[in-house]
This record gives C-alpha cells, structure tokens and sequence, in this order.
C-alpha cells in the first residue's frame, strides 16, 4: 500500500535506502498495535517505547512511502492565514491550543532529532505566508495581530528573499524543515526489539475492540489491549472519518535554480497556492516548489497540473533544470481541525489521528504525543480540541453537507455516465478510461507498449467509480480518495479491497472509444443522452440523491437558524444599557428570566439541533454509500445498484447496524 511504486518519485524516496523490514508470519501480543508507518504511527509508537509500552507497527508497504514520504516537509505552526479564521471559528482560548500543540511538536522532532541524533538536515528557518495582493494586506495584519496574541512568534514584513515582490507577509520565526524520510528511517529504526516489533508489506484489514482487541491481517493476528489507526485515513468505517474529511492532492517539483536560493519557507496566500522551500543536496540547494492542489479523482487531466507548476517556477526563478516531480494527498476535516483520540464514544481502546490538512508534520507529530498520552493515562492539554469523537457543528455543517452532496452526485453521476463502447482499440498508449463495453464497466488503461489493463472501476471502499489519473497512472476514487494502480492494486486511502479483475472476452466490430462522460461534460454535452434503459430509474436515483442533499442543507439550515432564533428572544429580553451599569446590562429582565441564562439556552438548543442534524447527514450519507456499495459488489456490472441507490437516507441509521 505504501507509495515507493508511484509513477512520480519524490525527492525524498530517491534519496534514501529501501527499508526490509520483515513481513508479519504468526501471531503476536503487544501492549499497542499501530497501523500505519508514516510519521504519525512511528512518533507515537516511539513515544510509548520509550515509556516502557510494548508496541507493534505494522505498515501495508513500506516505512515512510505513503503521504509522508510524498510531503514538501516544512515543520511549522504558520498553516497559512489560520489564526484568525480559527479564532471566529473555535474562539480564543482553542486556538492558542493549536499554536500550543504545533509549536510543541516543532521542538519535539528537534529533541528527537538530538537525542538519536538523527541525520536528516534539520534546519531552523523562517517560515512566512505571504500575498502580492493589496487587497490582502489586511488579512495578514489580522493574522500577526492575532498570531501574536496567541504567543506565536509572529511579525508583520514586507521585505523578503523571494526574487519577487509581495506586499505583505506574516514571518514566524524559530520553525523548521528536513528531510522526512531519513527523519522517519531513524524512527522506525528505534522500535523493534524488547519485545516491540515492526513489520512491513502487512496490511491490517479488520480491528476488534476487545480484551485484548485484535488487528486481523492475511499473515496473523496481533493482540493488543490499545490500537492506534495511524494509517493516514481510517480504514474502518467506523466513526465516519470518510464523511467529515475531504482528500486534496498536491503536487511538486524539485527545481534546481541559477542564483541565490531564497533561505525562508514560503506560501502564498494568494491563489493559486504556492509553497516554497529549500533543499540542501550535494553542494547546491534546491528549491521545492509546490501547488495545484485539487479533489483527489476531480481533474480529468492531471498532468496539466504538473505543467502548471512549471510554468510558474521557470517566470518566477531562473530554472536550470527540474530534477523531480511527484504529488500526494492529505485529508481536509470539514471544521479545519484533525481528528485526534477514540475512534467512537464508546470506543477505549481503539485510536485515531486523521484530517492533518497538508500539515501533518506538526500535527502529526503532535497526535503522536496525544495519543500516547492517552494510552499511558496521562493528561493532554490539547486533548480536547482534537477529540476525534467530537459533535460540535457549529461551524462546520455546511462544509459537510457541501462535501457530501459532492461525494453523492459523484456516486449517482459518474455510475451513470460510463459510455459505451464497442471495443478498446481507440484507447492511445498511456491513456486510462472507464467504458461499458459488452454490458461490463471496465476501467482500461493501454501501456506504452501496448498491453491494456482492464479492472473493475468500482471502488472497493464503498462502490464509487473511479477516474484516471493521468499523471500517477493510476485509478483515483473521486468519493473518499482511494487509490489503485493500474493493475488495480490498493495504493492508498480507507479502502482494503483491490479493484476486482475484469478480463475482457472478446468483443464486437472495432470502433472508435466513445467519450468519457466527464470529457462530455467539459464539452457541455448533456448526460440525458446516456443509456436509455437506464433512464427511469436514473432519474429515480438522482432525485432521491438531491432529496438526500437538499434534506442535509434543510436540517443544516434549520439548526443553525434554532441558533439565532435563541439568541434573538435573548437579545429581546435584554433591556437596553443604561449609563448607571455603564454599559452593561442589567442582569434581570422584567419577564423575571435571566437574560445571560436565556442566551445560553438559545446557544445550547441551536447546538443540540446542529448535532442532531449533523449526525442524521453523517448517518444518511453512510448509509446511502454502504447500502450503494453492497449492491456495486453484488452486482458489479451497476444496473441493480442504480436501484439501490434509490433507497436513499432510508434504511436504518448506520450507527446503530455498527457494532461501535
Ligand atoms: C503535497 C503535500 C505536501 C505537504 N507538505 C507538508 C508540509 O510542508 N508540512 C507539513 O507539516 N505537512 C505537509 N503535508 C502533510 C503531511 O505530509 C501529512 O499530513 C502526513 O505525512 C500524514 O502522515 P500519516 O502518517 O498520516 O500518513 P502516511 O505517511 O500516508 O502514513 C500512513 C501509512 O499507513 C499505511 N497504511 C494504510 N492503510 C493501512 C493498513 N490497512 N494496514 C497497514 N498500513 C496501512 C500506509 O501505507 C502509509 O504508509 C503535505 C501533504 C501533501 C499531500
Ligand atoms: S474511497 Fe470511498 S467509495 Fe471510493
């Protein structure tokens, strides 16, 4: 599963060593098993050895190949114009615990890196975020006022290295950059032996919860009283992580340039983003330029988004030569803040950390010492804020209800629009399209040599169709950002199933590829012109579809207007200030209710009403998508699953068919 088999090698991939870490062959009992060997699992699982703890990791491919392997590795608290954006969103008090947190996670890899004294080019720097937009200006004034108020090492600049002017920039300084694969080798290199163990090319398919819980893999079962699901996105349906986090895919460049080299860390506020960081290698330094970031199976030609990135670099810097490319994906939470701790409310054993929104080097790091915190029974004072099992929608129900109509029109949508086809022979080398051909839904890719490759397009998460990606060669999962390659291996993200193999038999009279129908729907063309069998229960299944969406907004709307209208009879009740109170207002109301007591039931009710609305969306979603993918499985060729679909937000709420 891990990522050494991307199309594109990233820089830090070609510049270190293999690991060979051995494959599990029996059973194993440990106090902890950590799923996942990127750089969230291998810092918590250091972080309990070294309390003594037993761990096991275990890692689909190999140490460090998946996101973190992929990253541009800046280890920094300036996540952009965040502040104070999350100062309206979560107030004050909460966003100086995630200054707390990522500042604290900074000096953590700086202690690990002395203690073990590791070699990965750890160098302190500033880290700025920047616009070349006068209109922005005060958007980064607010973002050092706030910055600054929360202890951050934050200042106001508009002078900088870049051989380009800004206008404005907010410079944080004292933060750092490395190497992140030789960082994570050396961690990993730390966990076997005393009874602790890390295994690699061993994928975990199932978690019980128990005593102890059991982590099933296809080469034996490791037994641990805590498990930590440290595998990028959980791979357990459980909690509805997919539902509440959206995968955005970047890309970058490794850019050797003439000319000083710019010695900060930089991005821009502006779009489209851009992110710059410097690289020592050899005697030169490189710069690694990134951006374009989009929905992970959303852009129907990938590559261009390389091109993008070129173009951009060779106006801004003098390119000499372009020595690596690669791109990756991270998880957006819908409120911006990751989801770190219990997997479900009634869960105690089980344990997350996902949602580290192209920030996971300090938020990851830092989910390592929450997590092992809480395993060691130790308190966490930014445990709350990330509490993974959190409700709260307050500011967040619209993202969700946005990112999940997104995930449903993907899944009506795109079932609906494969075109038909007569035969594979129009399909150029190096290109991949998902066609009926014969009845059966293909997702063919011809190589360059000729050979072409057909699998099932359905995704084996939960039954969306997925695209091609030019760029990586590989099949990408529009709905929750599942991966495979070309021969329909699991590459990445929640799903555990490959695509299931789909030879063709054979084939009528050669004939052009038909279209694709986002190729169709770049050109206008109208999606009524698909298959005419299909139509009736179509539009039966995008009607409930929008049914579905438009009841998610309607409840979204509904809880948040709860809100206000609390507030408002509040409000009504409070007399105005007189000069005597100075401009408070008087405490009592002449209805002989306490004002302050009226607006805190107002907030409470909208809140409770967001959670409950909230909730239904996450469990409807769920449940259109599980009931949605038994049916794709059942019926891969997707005429049954059409009607399935139709089922919509109906059957019973998904959590209470779960066994969390
Ligand atoms: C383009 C890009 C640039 C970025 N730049 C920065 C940056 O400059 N600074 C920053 O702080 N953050 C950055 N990030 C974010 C950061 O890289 C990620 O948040 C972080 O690497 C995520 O680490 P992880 O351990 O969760 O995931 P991963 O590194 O993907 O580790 C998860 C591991 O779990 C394994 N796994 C998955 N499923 C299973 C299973 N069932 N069984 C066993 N193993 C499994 C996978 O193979 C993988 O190796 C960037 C992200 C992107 C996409
Ligand atoms: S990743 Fe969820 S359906 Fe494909």
């Amino acid at each position: 599963m891990g990522s050494l088999h991307e199309r594109n090698i990233s820089l830090w991939v070609a510049t270190t060593p293999e690991t060979q870490y051995p494959q599990l062959a029996e059973d194993v009992t440990v106090d902890v098993a950590v799923i996942g060997a990127g750089i969230i699992g291998l810092s918590t699982a250091v972080l309990l050895k070294r309390a003594g703890v037993r761990v096991a990791v275990m890692e689909a491919g190999r140490v460090a190949s998946g996101v973190t392997g992929y990253t541009t590795a800046k280890i920094t608290s300036l996540h952009g114009l965040v502040y104070a954006h999350l100062v309206k969103q979560v107030g004050e008090e909460r966003a100086r615990i995630y200054a707390d947190a990522n500042q604290a996670a900074i000096e953590q890899v700086a202690a690990f890196v002395e203690e073990y004294a590791i070699d990965c080019d750890l160098r302190r720097m500033a880290a700025y975020t920047y616009t070349e937009d006068l209109s922005r200006v005060g958007d980064i004034r607010a973002e050092v006022e706030t910055s600054v108020r929360l202890g951050l090492p934050a200042s106001y600049t508009e002078s900088t290295d870049l051989p380009y002017p800004v206008r404005a920039a907010v410079r944080f300084d004292n933060q750092a950059l490395f190497h992140p694969r030789r960082y994570c080798l050396a961690l990993a290199g730390l966990i076997p032996g005393d009874g602790s163990h890390l295994f690699e090319m061993t994928r975990a398919t199932d978690v019980e919860e128990g005593s102890p819980c059991e982590v099933v893999t296809g080469y034996g079962t490791i037994r641990a009283q805590h498990v930590v699901l440290a595998s990028h996105i959980p791979f357990m349906d459980r909690g509805g992580f997919f539902a509440k986090t959206s995968p955005s895919r970047s890309y970058a460049l490794g850019v050797r340039v003439e000319g000083v080299v710019p010695e900060g860390m930089y991005l821009s506020a502006d779009s489209p983003t851009r992110s710059i960081r410097p690289h020592p290698i050899g005697d030169e330094t490189m710069l690694i330029i990134g951006g374009e970031g989009h929905k992970v199976g959303q852009d129907p030609d990938t590559r261009r988004r390389y091109s993008a990135l070129e173009e951009w670099s060779r106006e801004r810097f003098d390119v000499r030569s372009i020595d690596f490319r690669w791109s990756a994906q991270d998880y957006m939470p819908v409120d911006d803040v990751p989801y770190i701790g219990r997997l479900t409310p009634t869960s105690k054993q089980v344990y997350v950390a996902t949602g580290f929104k192209k920030w996971g080097m300090t938020t990851g790091t830092f989910a390592g010492m929450i997590v092992s915190d809480a395993i060691l029974g130790r308190d966490n004072p930014w445990a709350s804020l990330f509490d993974a099992t959190r409700v709260d929608l307050t500011h967040s129900a619209k993202q969700l209800v946005t990112e999940n109509t997104n995930v449903a029109k993907r899944f009506l949508g795109d079932r609906l629009g494969i075109p038909k086809a007569s035969s594979l022979t129009g399909l150029a080398p190096g290109e991949g399209k998902v066609l009926e051909i014969g009845g059966e839904k293909v997702a063919a890719y011809r190589d360059e040599a000729g050979t072409v490759h057909t699998v099932s397009p359905i995704c084996g998460h939960m039954g969306c169709v997925v695209t091609w990606n030019s760029a990586e060669r590989t099949w990408d999962c529009p709905c929750h950002g599942s991966r495979y390659d070309y021969n329909g291996h699991a590459i990445q993200g929640p799903t555990v199933r490959d695509l299931e193999p789909k030879p063709l038999s054979g084939g009528p009279a050669p004939a052009e590829v038909a279209e694709t129908h986002r190729e169709r729907m770049e050109r206008g063309a109208d999606m009524g012109e698909e298959s005419e069998q299909n139509s009736i229960p179509v539009r039966k299944a995008l009607r409930r579809g929008a049914v579905y969406s438009i009841a998610g907004v309607l409840a979204a709307g509904d809880a948040i207007s709860a809100a206000a209208r609390g507030i408002g009879r509040g409000l009504q009740q409070s007399p105005a200030p007189t000069q005597d109170t100075g401009g408070a207002p008087e405490s009592r109301p002449k209805g002989g209710r306490d004002v302050g007591s009226t607006l805190r039931s107002g907030v409470v009710y909208g809140l409770a009403k967001v959670m409950v609305a909230g909730r239904s969306v996450q469990r409807g979603a769920a449940s259109v998508y599980r009931e949605a993918a038994e049916q794709a499985r059942a019926d891969p060729t997707g005429a049954s699953a059409m009607h399935a679909s139709t089922e919509v937000g109906e059957g019973a709420p998904v959590g209470e068919a779960r066994h969390d």
